[in-house]
């Protein structure tokens, strides 16, 4: 696509007078989904309103019902599991392995059961699960692999992007991501009836090649508008560019942070290419909570998972303990649930760990500075015992 602002006046102009017409062909979003699916190497893209929206698509699309269980690593955003919810499925949680954003798979195998349907790995912060092992384990259990690949476009394992290895991928647009429309959403997939199921979840189950077929099931509008169908082409035009930025801009404040004493590299796989979406990085200590250190960065405006968005095992929210209790008694099983939610030890010492700093497109060299001259001032009120 072209990119100087009077094409882009044009080009917006053209949207919104076509968006006028309800009966429209929604062309920018279904050019949109071409480019995108001939990007990723993979059939068919569904776009969507958000990445919350993709999920939800993606265990809508599956048929998930009550009574049926999602595998989900304890380290994750609420977001990724509340669409299961949605479904009024179990999301049951898993361990993280050690220091790693990964599965722990003894912990998988052992929480897998005849009700399993689907396992979710959610990359978070870019990095990478092992998704040789992962493929491998929903393929003897007969389970869908649904990708929760929202922060991870660009990022590959095995030279294979994240977000194309499973049944599903599900990617957000919203602003902050490498790929931004304001808000917005897409699923990639190699199976052409999820692709069909995707695409009737999205509009109230209207089934354009088999009208007879249409609102035989209940659906949702999660629509992508044609605006933001336009951005997203734009967006992914120059997503390799952004790729590059981000991967500059997150080693340079790696690469200060570890000069830092008391801090360790995150180990990435060799078989991993992470998108470098936020800077990772580990406290030695694995006594002390990096809560207070999370919460004095982000009162210095230095943006964190765990300080400035709370971070947390996933099932600790409250909500989702609320939204299983409230469960009748068919669906929920309220004594494996809670019994799991004191079972994932290596989630919590991870976070009580990690340092996961946000990285934005905008930012200059002197706010990357910020973070790294931050982090070293906090951390040395930390050892002079003022935020011990
Ligand atoms: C890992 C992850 N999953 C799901 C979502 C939900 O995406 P959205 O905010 O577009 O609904 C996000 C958004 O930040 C996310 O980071």
């Amino acid at each position: 696509m072209t990119s100087s602002p009077n094409d882009l006046a044009d080009e917006i102009r053209a949207a919104l007078g076509s968006a006028r017409d309800p009966l429209r062909q929604a062309t920018q979003v279904t050019a949109f989904e071409k480019e995108v699916a001939t990007y990723f190497g993979v059939r068919e893209a569904i776009a969507v309103s958000s990445g919350t929206a993709a999920l939800h698509t993606a265990f809508a699309a599956l048929e998930l019902r009550p009574g049926d269980e999602v595998l989900v690593p304890a380290v994750a955003v609420i977001m990724a599991v509340a669409p299961i919810l949605y479904q009024g499925a179990t999301p049951i949680f898993v361990d993280t392995d050690l220091g790693r954003v990964d599965f722990d798979y003894d912990d998988l195998e052992r929480k897998v059961s005849p009700r399993t349907r689907a396992v979710l790995p959610v990359y978070m912060w870019g990095c990478a699960y092992n998704l040789d092992r992962l493929s491998a384990f929903a393929e003897r259990f007969g389970i869908a692999l649904v990708e929760d690949a929202c922060q991870a476009h660009g990022g590959k394992w095995r030279e294979r992007y994240l977000g194309t290895w499973g049944h599903l991928g599900c990617f957000s647009m919203k602003d902050g991501k490498l790929l931004a429309t304001g808000e917005g959403g897409f699923l990639l997939t190699n199976i052409p009836e999820l692709a069909d199921a995707c695409r009737a979840v999205r509009n109230h189950w209207v089934v354009p090649n088999h009208p007879a077929e249409s609102h035989s099931r209940l659906g949702y509008n999660y629509r992508l508008t044609e605006l933001q169908g336009l951005l997203a082409r734009r967006a992914l035009a120059e997503l390799d560019t952004a790729l590059d930025q981000r991967r500059a801009q997150t080693e340079y404040v790696l690469q200060g942070l570890t000069e830092i004493d008391g801090l360790e590299p995150y180990e990435y796989d060799a078989r991993e290419c992470p998108n470098y979406f936020s800077a990772v990085i580990l406290r030695r200590d694995s006594i002390t909570d990096s809560r207070n250190i999370a919460d004095e960065l982000a009162q210095r405006g230095i943006v964190n998972s765990v300080g400035t968005f709370g971070l947390r095992p996933v099932q600790e929210w409250p909500a989702i303990g609320v939204a299983l209790s409230s469960r009748g008694p068919s669906g929920a099983r309220p004594d494996v649930v809670c019994r799991e939610i004191s079972e994932t030890p290596n989630a919590r010492s991870f976070l009580k760990r990690v340092l996961a700093l946000s990285i934005f497109s905008h930012y200059q060299a002197s706010d990357l500075d910020g973070i790294i001259e931050g982090v070293k001032s906090v951390l040395m009120s930390v050892s002079g015992g003022r935020l011990a």
